[in-house]
Formats: structure tokens, C-alpha cells, sequence
């Protein structure tokens, strides 16, 4: 994994600014198994994971990382890491079993145990309502095909600020809901549906359910903040061709477009309207839509993990061998100089007058073996470091980002790769669920502890002296 564009950065050492939030990520259904206990209902994930074909090796999501029954000894590995904020998610369906109506208090009791014991440690708590995993209850009454679904996570989002707002959390109400067009229009994701039309109304259900939640928390008068989590792949002509610039210009309205401008711009472009007219994909907007959807939030929540270079070879839209959750993810090289290009696009482009968090980045292509109880993963912390240099960079161009979580606390199931792409700071053996920390976690230990962005020599460690990464001098150079 090399990163293909060194750029410029903050000063050689990179000091992190006061104030800015280090954390790490995870979600429900990729962490806690124990999907059939304590009363927990059954997801659309867990459907589609238990059915042969669906996902790589065949292996279910059942067990997740292990997390349901290891949460105390997480959040001591969270509390050990020193940082300031950890991002979950809410699984709707442990809370509500059939989507709506039956409370399920077991299910409520877990995340109360959960936001306990980070209170007791100072750790700011981020909650994501929505990571993907729908009530299968909904999907037998059309899930994110039917407008109700709406008002279904209406109710689900007031009972999460009811129960869970006296912990004050900066709340997100769907995490990358372009995973709708995955599984209702791609069909690679939960439920696996493949009807185009289908993924876009979905997407715009999804916007709508977002305005819905945001409604009933300001109407609650909830503490905390309120947000939504998109990621923004941006695309880059490999040749500066008409046919390529097109296709850059397609494949950025059909994705992180498709939200961002019902949420900040108003609503949809009109290239957006002709184009999805043309292919047959416009969705029903009714008047009132787009004010629902577009209600100021709090913060804006950038999911960012690479550049895609456009050179007229399938990508998301009509990717054949998709898989996982980064399914643009090219695996071969990263260009860290792209949180720099979303960050000042969010700002001169969409104008928002909000904080930026960046609540998503990482990466799976690393050394993952264990060599004499340790994972090695220089590669790891290099991209982590390059990608924080950037967003460190874009603050002091200006940009409001005030924190940055690392995509994951744990090794988890990733999704329609099943366990086969590893993202945690901390390895998982997904036999026995025994916790390792990688080098990573301990340099991102270390970061967090100095507030700077340390050399992985930090470590100390014979076996990280010879992969200092060049940028250092490199940075240093420029
Ligand atoms: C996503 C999801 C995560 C993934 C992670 C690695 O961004 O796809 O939020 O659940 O697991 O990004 O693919």
C-alpha cells in the first residue's frame, strides 16, 4: 500500500491543535454478535449474512468482533488508547426487535452499561442511530422502499434521545446512507435487491428519514449535537478526455452529490433531475422534501478513505465484483492529499458554516500477521499519519475540522468481505476474540498522549527502525 501523492503539511512533527477530537470507530452490527440474544430482532444484515452467497467465505455476521459480551474490557482498550471521543453505532433492532412499538429494555440497558462506563472515563460519547442494519421487521413492510420509513426511525430516534440524551452525545442519524444504493439498487449489500430506481428512492427515503430524526431531536429539546455521516469519494480523471470528465462528473452526482446538496444546496441539481429523469431513477419528491431534508444540523460528518482515479474501468455504479464496505477502495496505493481536496470543497463549494469531524478513516491492506505477539502494521500508521498531516493542514487553511476518528477501534466483520479485510487498531482473533493492540494503537497511543504526529520510531521498537517512513524527510525537505 504507497501513497502515490506526498503533499505538502502542517510543520515537520505535526502538532495537534488544542481542542481537536482523536478517536476511533466502530458500528453495531460489525462489533457485537450476539445477534439472537437478550432480545435483540433480527437485522436485514443478519438475513443477508446468513444466506449462502452472499458474502465472501460464506461466514455471518452472527458474532460480530465479540463486543456484546467483552464491552467492559473494549472500553478499557479505549481508555488505555487515552483518546477523547469513541463513535458507535445503535443496533435499531435491539432496541425495537420489530422496528417499531415492543421496547426492548435489555437492549436499552446494554448501551446505558456502554455510556456508564465512558462517562466514568471521560471519553465523549458519538452515536450513530443508523450503520445499516435495518429491523428485518421493516423490510417485510418494504424497508427503505416505503416513505414510512420515515416515521419508523422517527420513533426510533426520539426513543434513542429520550433514553440515551442525558450523556449529551454528538448524535449522527445515518452513517453513508449511498449504502442504500448498494443494497437496494446494486444488490451487493443488505437486503440485495438490484432495482436502480429502487437504490435512488432509497437514498432519498433515507434523506428524508435523516430530516425526520433531525425534526423530532430539535422538538425534544435533546441535549448534545445533531449530524449525519456521508463519505465523499472523489474522483479524478486518470486523462483530462471529455469522456472522462464526464464520467468524473456521473459518478460524483450519483454518489456523495445525491446528499450533499439536498442537505446544504437546497436540493438536487438540475443535472442531477435531468439525468436520473433520463435513466428512469428520478425519485418522488414532494413539496416539503427538501426543507425536511435540508434543516441546519450541528456538524457535518466526512467519512474520507481515498481518491478514485476515473479511467472508464467500472467503479461504484456498476463495480461487477464488488465487495466490502470500501468498495472503491482500490487496496494497490492511497493519495492522503484527498481529505485536503473534501475539506476545502466542503467549505468553498457547499459553504458550511458547521464543524467538520472526520469520523471515518483507515485502511485494511497491511501486514496483519502476528509475529511473536505483535502486528506490525507500519503501513497502517504511515497512512494514518499522512491522512491526519492533511486534515491538520486543512484546519490551518481554514477549515473548521475539529477531530478525526480512526476507522477501527477493532478488527471486525467487513461486511460482504466477511472477516477477510482487517481495519482495527487492535486485532481480533475471531476464535477465541482475544484482544491484541497493533503497533498502530500503540502509536496512535502515543499521538494522542503528545498531541503530536509522531514518528512510528516513537516506538522505540527494533522492528519498526527500518520502516520509518521516508515522508519524514521528505515532509522535512519541503
Ligand atoms: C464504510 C462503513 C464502515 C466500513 C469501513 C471499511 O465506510 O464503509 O462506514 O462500516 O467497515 O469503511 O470499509
Amino acid at each position: 500500500m504507497t501513497n502515490s501523492a506526498p503533499a505538502a503539511g502542517p510543520p515537520p512533527g505535526g502538532r495537534i491543535p488544542p481542542g481537536f477530537v482523536l478517536g476511533v470507530a466502530t458500528s453495531a452490527y460489525q462489533i457485537e454478535g450476539a445477534w439472537n440474544v437478550d432480545g435483540r430482532g433480527p437485522s436485514i444484515w443478519d438475513t443477508f449474512s446468513q444466506t449462502p452467497g452472499n458474502i465472501l467465505g460464506d461466514v455471518p455476521g452472527d458474532a460480530g468482533a465479540g463486543h456484546y459480551d467483552r464491552m467492559p474490557e473494549d472500553v478499557e482498550l479505549i481508555d488505555w488508547l487515552g483518546v477523547d471521543s469513541y463513535r458507535f453505532s445503535l443496533s435499531w433492532s435491539r432496541l425495537l426487535p420489530e422496528g417499531t412499538g415492543l421496547i426492548n429494555r435489555a437492549g436499552i440497558d446494554f448501551y446505558r452499561r456502554l455510556l456508564d462506563r465512558l462517562r466514568e472515563r471521560g471519553i465523549a460519547p458519538t452515536i450513530t442511530l443508523y450503520h445499516w442494519d435495518l429491523p428485518q421487521a421493516l423490510e417485510d413492510r418494504g424497508g427503505w422502499l416505503n416513505r414510512d420509513v420515515q416515521h419508523w426511525f422517527g420513533e426510533y430516534a426520539s426513543l434513542a434521545f429520550s433514553e440515551f440524551g442525558e450523556y449529551q452525545p454528538r448524535w449522527a442519524t445515518l452513517n453513508e446512507p449511498i449504502a442504500n444504493w448498494v443494497g437496494y439498487g446494486l444488490g451487493s449489500f443488505a437486503p440485495g435487491h438490484t432495482d436502480p430506481a429502487g437504490g435512488r428512492a432509497a437514498m432519498h427515503h433515507a434523506l428524508l428519514a435523516h430530516g425526520q430524526a433531525v425534526q423530532e431531536f430539535r422538538a425534544a429539546g435533546s441535549p448534545g449535537e445533531i449530524g449525519i455521516v456521508v463519505d465523499v469519494w472523489r474522483r479524478t480523471a486518470r486523462q483530462a478526455t471529455p469522456p472522462l470528465l464526464e464520467l468524473v462528473r456521473e459518478e460524483e452526482a450519483d454518489s456523495f452529490e445525491t446528499f450533499l446538496n439536498p442537505l446544504f444546496l437546497g436540493g438536487y441539481s438540475d443535472y442531477q433531475l435531468r439525468r436520473w429523469e433520463r435513466l428512469g431513477t428520478l425519485p418522488r419528491i414532494d413539496d416539503g422534501d427538501m426543507t425536511l431534508i435540508g434543516q441546519p444540523m450541528d456538524y457535518f460528518g466526512l467519512n474520507v478513505y481515498n481518491r478514485v482515479y476515473v479511467d472508464g474501468e467500472p467503479t461504484s455504479d456498476t463495480a461487477p465484483d464488488f465487495v466490502g464496505g470500501n468498495f472503491l477502495d482500490s487496496g494497490h496505493y492511497y493519495d492522503a492529499t484527498v481529505a485536503y481536496d473534501v475539506l476545502t470543497m466542503l467549505r468553498d463549494d457547499y459553504a458550511l458554516d458547521i464543524p467538520i469531524y472526520v469520523t471515518e478513516n483507515g485502511t485494511a491492506n497491511c501486514s496483519e500477521d502476528l509475529v511473536d505477539g505483535r502486528v506490525h502494521d507500519v503501513d497502517r500508521i504511515a497512512y494514518v499519519r499522512d491522512f491526519l498531516m492533511q486534515i491538520l493542514r486543512a484546519a490551518e487553511d481554514g477549515v473548521d475540522v475539529r477531530g478525526y476518528y480512526v476507522w477501527s477501534l477493532l478488527d471486525n466483520y467487513e461486511w460482504s468481505l466477511g472477516y477477510a479485510h482487517r481495519y482495527g487498531i487492535i486485532h481480533v482473533d475471531f476464535d477465541s476474540f482475544e484482544r491484541i493492540p497493533k503497533d498502530s494503537a500503540r502509536w496512535y497511543r502515543e499521538v494522542v498522549r503528545s498531541r503530536h504526529l509522531l514518528p512510528a520510531s516513537v516506538l522505540g521498537d527494533p522492528a519498526l527502525a527500518g520502516s520509518e517512513p521516508i515522508r519524514d524527510e521528505v515532509r522535512d525537505a519541503r
